[in-house]
């Protein structure tokens, strides 16, 4: 048997630097993530310069790291791939450059690959995701989409955010309610204090907003507006005391409008499997009823663990493998997009077959 073929992907669209070795079977080898998030707390959010500038002084031992499975040895490696959008610009240009400087110095070719599209190969790598046709729910700090995977790779957008992300929604609840950032995981783990699953009545009720509308579209910022006004109009003590119920309350309209229209998207799309992929995947509540749907559907879904789920190489590289298989790569003219949406390609020139 010829000794596996590797692809090394590196993601730097946000304020993770991240590379992972993916063998060209699916195989997941390493899987290195810096985060920023120390540098970006004191400022409750991302600072695009600061992230940039961490990029360039993270990439050399990140990547350095995740190929060590490989002992530093590029011959295994096949190809680099590279998130080129969505993301922060500078953010992307800092991964983006590196990842030409790695393919010039290697001999590799350069794959440019989607971020969002990466996400969605997360779950796909895995021999736990259904079988394609599936709806993927794609639910990160930039991003709300509801998408059809066809066949064939394909994607059909069936709905996405009208304003914030639902990410966004968690982060700015979380900062509104002075929790720290990123306020994903620590709305998590004030829902989750008690370790028993939250029970009605253990919450305060929040608008599902556009809930009963036929279209597969998602707000965000009247769910997070509803939160302010609700604090607003309570003393410190009271809002100390009720914190728990509030942030749960909140995860648990966010989780539920979710769990809504991908009802209504599997329902229109009859398709028989979903995915769910993106940061806010990690959410533990948002697992929990994501299998209940299914089981009460009964259709199959996957969710990556929650590692592949926040931004990581390894998606980067799984995305890549059909990419490579087909000769897909990209030129050392490859620019960022910061606006890329899922199943877009700015420009074919740039994509050599
Ligand atoms: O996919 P991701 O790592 O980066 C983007 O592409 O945006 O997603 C980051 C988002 C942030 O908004 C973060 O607060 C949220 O995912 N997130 C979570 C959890 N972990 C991360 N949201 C809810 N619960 C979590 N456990
Ligand atoms: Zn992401």
């Amino acid at each position: 048997m010829s000794p596996p073929n590797h692809i090394l992907g590196i993601d730097t669209s946000c304020d993770d630097t991240a590379c992972g070795l993916v063998t060209t079977e699916g195989v997941i080898l390493s899987n290195i993530v810096a985060s920023q998030v120390e540098e970006h707390a004191p400022f409750g959010g991302v600072v695009p310069e600061i992230a940039a500038r961490s990029h360039l002084e993270a990439l050399p031992w990140v990547v350095e790291r995740a190929l060590s499975p490989l002992g530093g040895e590029w011959d295994e490696v096949d190809a680099v791939a590279v998130t080129y959008g969505p993301g922060l610009v500078g953010s992307l240009l800092a991964g983006i450059s590196y990842a030409k400087g790695l393919s010039l110095a290697s001999g590799k070719p350069l794959i440019g690959i989607n971020h969002l599209e990466a996400h969605v190969s997360s779950a796909l790598i895995s021999e736990e995701c259904p079988p394609q046709p599936l709806v993927a729910l794609v639910v990160s700090g930039g991003h709300t989409i509801l998408a059809l995977v066809e066949d064939d790779g394909g994607f059909e957008l069936l709905g996405g955010t009208r304003d914030d992300a639902c990410g966004e929604a968690f982060d700015k609840v979380a900062k509104l309610l002075g929790l720290g950032y990123p306020g994903g995981p620590a709305i998590e783990k004030i829902a989750d204090q008690t370790g028993e699953p939250a029970k009605k009545g253990e919450w305060v009720e929040f608008p599902r907003p556009m809930k009963d509308r036929g279209e597969l579209d998602f707000s965000f910022s009247g769910l997070k507006t509803a939160v302010a006004n609700y604090v607003r109009g309570l003393s410190p003590p009271e809002r100390e005391r009720e914190l728990a119920a509030i942030v749960r309350g909140f995860q648990e309209a966010a989780v539920d409008v979710l769990m809504i229209k991908l009802r209504q998207a599997l329902l229109r799309t009859k398709t028989p499997g979903f995915i769910v992929v993106g940061g806010v995947a990690a959410n533990r509540r948002l697992r929990e009823l994501a299998g209940a749907l299914a089981e009460e559907m009964e259709i199959s879904h996957y969710i990556p663990p929650p590692e592949l789920c926040t931004d990581n190489g390894a998606m980067v590289a799984a995305a890549a493998r059909e990419k490579l298989r087909k000769g897909e790569y990209a030129s050392l003219d490859l620019a960022a997009y910061p606006n890329l949406e899922l199943g877009q390609k700015p420009s074919p020139a740039l994509f050599s077959r």
